[in-house]
């Protein structure tokens, strides 16, 4: 048995370097330590990961993971006692080779006032820790968080720290969340390294190559752990998967693709993206903005002509653009580089302005090495860590910073006022 488990190990272990941590033609600098966040809170077999994530315009919906079988019942309210309301869920659990995952609790919870402070407590009897969020504004302005290929590394730290210093309304991730890459532990770590902030205000995210966990003959449905722990609000939005979705919020429509699952013209994510962008309705919401993981423009030399870049662009940029979205982010190449507006390789006017953030802090070090000379339509890039802040003026003005933090400070480095296409006579048809 013992000697059977080591071959597994083993074998699971080259499955994961080659699966996964493929090896490109570029130097990465050296990376930061994957720091382990200790289960030490000695209540923390009753609840830990808290995160949350928005539900329609007035819900949210509350997640975390106990060890042992708990109620998932959610008490909230706008004062600190959160007894006001109490709403009860669903629990969940899955398992991956040898690892079995704590009892996975999710609770939507409503319908709740914009831009006001909830509190609440887990479990029942209710906990005696008490959380606290601020709900979305119903309105303009919103600011959005855009961080991508998080990790759990002494980057992420720092980029955490600066992102919670912003006073963001909703962080939106565009994939490679925990850096797991099949070991299920590093999951919950990861959980406990974003409560503080996930638990606060809601993070919507989509998934990367690091999220499908996928081994041959042992563990063929992709994506166990995103699922399980990540739920986010796909059926709202006409989507039979949780791996692409939409929400409308204040008056942006967000759009979540999966990058790792079918996309081409016959797939269900493409007929739901056609449909999903044919509902748009410019007059509520005058925004579009597109999240991806595996970057459509990329002038970094890392994870060139990749088919997950090529043929979903191919397959999906004319629909992009005759829907005239504003901004497509991506991530997956660990650097900052931001587009002027494209469609089919070359600048135009009515195409989305694409911006890779893949510098959210992950273990594998930043993409450094760039394609000379820069293409023209390139406006800007940089290899550090950092984050990314949209934030949605009004219907037509909308202001994206960069603050990369090379030297554990936040500091602005791109910064670009974009007008919308709802405000732009010229390219409405
Ligand atoms: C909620 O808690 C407060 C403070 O403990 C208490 O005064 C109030 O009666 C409670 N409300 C409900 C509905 O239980
Ligand atoms: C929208 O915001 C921009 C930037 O602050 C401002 O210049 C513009 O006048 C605003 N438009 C409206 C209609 O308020
Ligand atoms: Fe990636």
């Amino acid at each position: 048995m013992l000697v059977q488990r080591m071959c597994m190990l083993g074998f699971l272990l080259i499955v994961g370097i080659f699966e996964i941590d493929v090896v490109y033609g570029y130097n990465r600098p050296p990376p930061r330590q994957t720091p382990i966040i200790p289960n030490s809170d000695q209540n923390s077999h009753l609840l830990q990961q808290v995160h949350i994530s928005a539900v329609g315009q007035n819900k949210m919906r509350i997640s975390w993971i106990t060890d042992i079988p708990t109620s998932a019942k959610v008490w909230y309210g706008p004062s600190p006692s959160a007894n006001a309301s109490s709403a009860t869920g669903t629990t969940s659990s899955y398992r991956f080779l040898l690892y079995n995952s704590g009892q996975i609790h999710d609770v939507v919870i409503g319908p709740l006032n914009p831009n006001t402070l909830y509190y609440y407590r887990l479990g029942d009897p209710p906990s005696s820790q008490t959380y606290n969020f601020k709900t979305l504004p119903s309105q303009l302005p919103i600011k959005f968080a855009v961080v991508g290929d998080l990790g759990q590394t002494d980057w992420t730290r720092s980029t955490l720290e600066h992102v919670a210093k912003s006073n963001y309304d909703m962080l939106i991730l565009p994939g490679d969340l925990s850096y797991a890459d099949l070991v299920q532990d590093l999951w919950d770590s990861f959980g406990r390294l974003v409560e503080p902030l996930a638990s606060q205000r809601p993070w919507m995210v989509t998934q990367g190559n690091h999220e499908v966990e996928k081994i041959p003959l042992i563990h063929r449905t992709p994506f166990t752990a995103y699922n399980a722990r990540w739920r986010m609000p796909f059926e709202e939005s006409g989507s039979s998967s949780n791996l692409y979705y939409s929400f409308d919020v204040a008056a942006v429509h967000v759009i979540m693709l999966g990058s790792y699952t079918q996309f081409d013209s016959s797939s269900p994510q493409y007929n739901w993206l056609k449909t999903d962008l044919q509902k748009v309705n410019r007059a509520n919401t005058p925004w579009i903005v597109v999240l991806i993981h595996a970057p459509w423009y990329s002038s970094n030399t890392a994870h060139q002509g990749e088919f997950e870049s090529v043929e979903m662009k191919a397959s999906m940029e004319d629909l992009l653009y005759q829907a005239r979205v504003d901004v497509v982010f991506a991530g997956h190449v660990h650097a900052y580089e931001r587009f002027t507006r494209v469609y089919k390789d070359k600048a135009n006017s009515c195409g989305p302005v694409h911006i890779t953030i893949g510098d959210g802090g992950n273990r594998e070090g930043l993409a450094t090495k760039y394609i000379d000379p820069k293409p023209e339509i390139s406006m800007f890039r940089e290899a550090s860590f950092g984050h990314g802040i949209l934030e949605v003026v009004n219907a037509s003005h909308a202001q994206w910073t960069w603050h990369q933090n090379d030297k554990d400070e936040a500091v602005v480095s791109d910064s670009i006022w974009l007008t919308s296409f709802s405000s732009n006579p010229s390219c409405n048809q």
